[in-house]
Formats: C-alpha cells, structure tokens, sequence
C-alpha cells in the first residue's frame, strides 16, 4: 500500500546546519576570486593554493548539481588543512546545498549497522528541492471588526481587506481573531493570508496610511497598497534533506525525532516509497534534486564493507559528492590484514580524484597564526609572533595555534594586556609536543606500564589501528 509522503511544509525548516564554533571557526570560504584563482590570504584561509583551487573547482561542480556520485579524497600530512578546506567548502555552498559532515569512527554505533549510519549519511546530503504553490489572501485592512458574544467565550468578526480595484469583507473565526491579535494588525496594514495554515503576515504599512496620526516607531515599513485579486497564487520553494523526508514518514513523532537525533533505523520500504514518490515529484515538474556534499573525515577508519558499501552507493543517480579526507600513508585496510595507501582499497581509489596538502611554509603559518589571534581576541606582540612561528615550523601548525590560547592566560596571570615571549616560553614548558612527548616516554619507558621493549614508536605518524 502506498503512503501518503509528506515533507510538512509548514514545520520543517528549511536545512539546518551545525556551525561549529572553534577549531576552524576562523575559516568562512576557500579565499577564491571569479576564477577560482586562490588569493594569498582571504577569508580566513592562508597558503595551500593548489588544493583551494581544486576545492574551488569542485565546489563549481556541485553548484552545477550536474556530477552526482563524485568522490574525492583530501590526502596530505597531519595539521595541513584538510578539515578546513572541507569546512571551507561547506560555508560556501550556502545553506540551500546540504552538506554532511562526518568523522568515519562514528558510524560505529551500537543503535545503529554501518551501513544505516552511512545511508543515513548519503541521504542527509541530498537536498529536494520542493515548489509549492499557495494561495494567499493579499490586501490592505480597510477595517477590523470585532463582535464579543454576552459569555465572552467565543469571538465572530469581519475584516475588510482591499486591492486598488476590489474589496472584499471575510468573516472572522476566534483563531483568526487571536492570530490577527498577535501580530497587532491594524487598519492601514498591509497582510497576507496563508489559506492552506491561516498564516497571518504584516507585509507593512499602507503609504495611503502615512500621515497617520497613530504613533509609529521609526521601524515602520511602508508599502504600496497591492494591486488586482486579493487572491494570489505564489510559488514558495524550500529545501528538505532525504533524510528529513525519511524521518517525517517513519513515525508518528518524526518530526520530534529529527531534533533528538534518536531516529533509529529507517525501514527500506519507507526509503523506497519515497525515493518512487520523489520521483514522480520530479517527472511532475514539482521537485528538483540537490546534489550536496558528504564529508568523510579520517576516511581510513571506515572497514572494508564500508568501503564497498561506498563503492555501490556512488554509483546511485542520487548520490551525492562524496569529499574524504586522510593523513594515513599506506596502512592497514581495516577488517583485513592487507595494507593500502591511506587505508583505501584499490577499487575504491580507482573511483577517487585526489586533491593533496603539503606541509606550510613559515610565512604562511604566520599568518595563519595572526588570523588564529584575531579569532581568539589574544593580543600578542610581534617577537611572541616570531617565536611561536618558529615552534609552529618545528612541531605542528596545530600544536602552536593551541598554545595562543594558554599564552594568553598565562600573561593575564602576570597582568599583561600582550602576550610576550616570556608567555609563549613558559607554555612551550608546560604542555609537550608530539615529539618531545614521545621523547619524554622513552627517557622514562622503564617507569611505564606494561612497557613492550620490543615494539619500535613510529615517529611522526598516528598510532596504528
Ligand atoms: N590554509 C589555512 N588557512 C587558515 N587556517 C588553516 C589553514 N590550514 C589549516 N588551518 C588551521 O590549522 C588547524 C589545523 O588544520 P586542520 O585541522 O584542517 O588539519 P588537517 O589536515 O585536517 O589535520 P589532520 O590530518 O590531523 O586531521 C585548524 O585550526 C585549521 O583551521
Ligand atoms: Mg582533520
């Protein structure tokens, strides 16, 4: 039997999207101009000129909506910016493309199989664009009246509403009184009515009304009286996820289930019914499909049915584009014990275009460094600058964007407004580095427990898995 499917317009709103304060708050674009040639520094986004360049050509591609089932792989060093270009990505498609972003670690769940956390995934990414039209009431209130029956309970009235060439009295039920009340409607605004909810909306106030003698804020719109019908025909068009879709329909409560993320598996006939019905809203002219984007961080965590699962779900004519990054050189494919650059298998990367970082060069963690100041509102002075530079060259962009911070507070301890390079110093003492971390354990390894002599650290590289 099929269901009705329904996208409730009037409650779903239109693409909600995480802003993720920190890390790369900084970053709001890829720092392209017209011709998607990087600048040296621009929207928070320094260097690495070649890999935004190619992140700027591909956003062009899923602007176009015209290459669905692309995949993509952002490979390079630990601390290079692929987490921030792919961030940068996702500011700029705007918020009418979705983008999903998902580190590969948390599609093990115990609520869910691998391979529903990844569908979940796709489908949160593909937008449906959905034209609705709607019936309006637009015009200008002549007048508001309000009759009280002897009990006060129950409220009946009549508003007139006009055009420049009609005008036509409706009779007022007590939910149109109460929502009239709400939004304070007097004579001399300008509204339009939703007939499909009974949505009430001030456009503003009439011109005809100006000279008003009733006060007005200085917020007052006007408008112009509207012309022809009072009735209207308008296309309204808002963009849903699949998955938004998928939720609505699977329960009673969906909608609910949307917010506390508790949705569950997603039954395959529920899915198929709205894929045929999504369909048949395209053929109608009455939707359209918006590929967006998947974001895979630390790729090589997915396992090798994932990966197959990924190699299958590319290939749908509703996928969308699938962005990964890694910065694992060759390693173990998970769930085998073959090995495999970034973890990947060969099938998989034969269906991937490669766009690669490489490690930064001293001015551009400068400035990246400046950038990271002016975000944390830490002042600091230009030898602190030059120090922390320096460390950032030596150990990691990372490691040296964390210590402005604690810099920070460590000035502040001694009641200074900059930061100096004592500051920078001391924090440089009190929090370890990668290496001198790994330098420090094995001064002491004989201390440690369950101390395995035998077992060489890899420097340089995460841990194994
Ligand atoms: N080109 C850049 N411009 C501005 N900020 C950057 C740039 N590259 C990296 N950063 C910042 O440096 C920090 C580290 O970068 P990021 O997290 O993107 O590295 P990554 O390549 O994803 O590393 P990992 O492989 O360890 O995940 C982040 O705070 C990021 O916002
Ligand atoms: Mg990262």
């Amino acid at each position: 039997m099929a269901m009705p499917i329904t996208v409730s317009s009037s409650e779903t709103k239109d693409l909600l999207r995480m802003e993720r304060v920190g890390t790369h708050s900084h970053i709001r674009g890829l720092g392209l101009d017209d011709k998607y040639e990087p600048r040296a520094s621009s929207q928070g986004m320094v260097g690495q000129l070649k890999a935004r360049k190619a992140a700027g050509i591909t956003l062009a591609m899923i602007k176009a909506g015209k290459t669905p089932g692309r995949a993509i792989l952002i490979a390079g060093p630990p601390s290079t910016g692929k987490t921030a270009i792919a961030m940068a990505m996702a500011q700029e498609l705007g918020t009418d493309v979705p983008f999903t972003s998902l580190a590969a670690s948390e599609i093990f769940s115990l609520e869910m199989s691998k391979t529903e956390a990844l569908t979940q995934a796709f489908r949160r990414s593909i937008g449906v664009r959905i034209k609705e039209e709607s019936e309006l009431i637009e015009g200008e209130v002549v007048e508001i009246q309000i009759d009280r029956s002897l009990t006060g309970g129950s409220k009946t009235g009549k508003l007139t509403l006009k055009t420049t060439d009609m005008e036509t009295i409706y009779d007022l039920g007590t939910k149109m009184i109460e929502s009239l009340d709400k939004e304070k409607v007097m004579a001399g605004d300008v509204i339009t009515i939703d007939k499909a909810s009974g949505r009430i909306t001030k456009l503003g106030r009439s011109f005809t009304r100006a000279r008003d003698y009733d006060a007005m804020g200085s917020d007052t719109k006007f408008v112009q009286c509207p012309e022809g019908e009072l009735q209207k025909r308008k296309e309204v068009v808002h963009t849903v996820s699949l998955h938004e879709i998928d939720v609505i329909n699977s329960r009673t409560q969906g909608f609910l289930a949307l917010f506390s993320g508790d949705t569950g598996e997603i039954k395959q006939e529920v899915r198929d019914q709205i894929n045929s019905k999504v369909a048949e809203w395209r053929e109608e002219g009455k939707a359209d499909i918006v590929p967006g984007v998947l974001f895979i961080d630390e790729v090589h965590m997915l396992d090798i049915e994932c990966f197959s699962f990924l190699n299958r779900a590319l290939e749908d004519d509703m996928a969308p584009i699938v962005i990964m990054a890694s910065n694992r050189g060759v390693t173990n494919i998970r769930g085998t014990k073959y090995k495999a650059p970034h973890g990947i298998p060969a099938d998989l990367r034969d269906r991937l275009t490669t766009i690669s970082t490489s490690a930064y060069e001293e001015k551009d963690i400068r400035q990246i460094l400046n950038i990271r100041c002016v975000e944390e509102d830490v002042e600091m002075s230009d030898d602190a600058k030059d120090v922390l530079t320096r460390i950032g060259v030596e150990t990691s962009l990372r490691y040296s964007i964390h210590l402005i911070t604690a810099a920070n507070l460590v000035s502040r301890k001694r009641k200074a407004t900059i930061v100096d390079v004592q500051d920078i110093k001391r924090v440089y003492s009190l929090f370890l580095d990668e290496k001198r971390s790994v330098q420090y354990m094995k001064d002491y390894e004989d201390q440690y427990m369950y101390n395995d002599q035998s077992e060489k650290v890899v420097e340089g590289t995460p841990m194994e898995m």
